[in-house]
């Protein structure tokens, strides 16, 4: 069985080993049910890396049924540049490519209420995480991180692929992949087992 060590786990005060969920390995046994979570993926257009998110957290969730209670997963972008486009075509094929649909989003940018809807609101880059502390309210900041503190790989932006070559697309989704897979862990420690 892989271990994967999440040193920098967020709300766990030690280092943490725990199996691998849904990515490499199968989610464990008795972890049948998450806390209520409510997680918008964010970046600029809203039409590559943040869909994908949603898209693989989707996916890994939908293996395990189980674990879709109380769950909300959406994504947007702080721009409206896209808003209304369906996924990035390159971004589509990489994910299809990797067995995961992007079939039905449609980009939106953020609004004010997803501040008081999501628990979660994870950034795809520090460019992204300070223009959505810019507009959100001061008491909402401490749900506001970036979508690498979940990767068990260093790194803070996941790079924007739009104006890259295909290579970058597939980079984007290494690192997504791997976040949504510590994201996951992170959402089963909270139950409390
Ligand atoms: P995303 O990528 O933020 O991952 O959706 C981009 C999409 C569009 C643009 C930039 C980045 N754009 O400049 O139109």
């Amino acid at each position: 069985m892989m271990f994967v060590t999440l040193a920098r786990n967020l709300g766990v005060s030690e280092i943490t080993r725990l199996p691998t969920t849904g990515c490499d390995d199968s989610f464990g046994a008795g972890r049948a049910r998450i806390l209520e979570r409510k997680v918008l993926f964010v970046c600029l257009g809203n039409i590559c890396r943040s869909p994908l998110a949603e898209g693989v957290l989707r996916s890994l969730v939908a293996e395990h049924p189980e674990l879709e209670d109380g769950l909300r997963i959406e994504s947007a972008g702080t721009s409206a540049y896209h808003a209304g486009d369906p996924p990035d075509e390159r971004m589509r094929e990489v994910a299809e490519g990797h067995g995961v649909s992007l079939e039905g989003q449609r980009s939106r940018q953020v609004r004010e209420a997803d501040f008081q809807i999501f628990d979660l609101i994870l950034a795809m880059d520090r460019a992204n995480l300070e223009a959505l502390q810019r507009q959100a309210p001061a008491e909402v900041h401490a749900k506001i991180r970036l979508m690498r503190s979940y990767d068990p790989i260093q790194g803070d932006d996941v790079p924007d692929p739009y104006y890259g070559g295909p290579d970058g697309f597939e980079e984007v989704f290494d690192i997504v992949h791997r976040s949504c897979c510590g994201l996951v862990e992170e959402l089963l420690l909270r139950r409390g087992d």
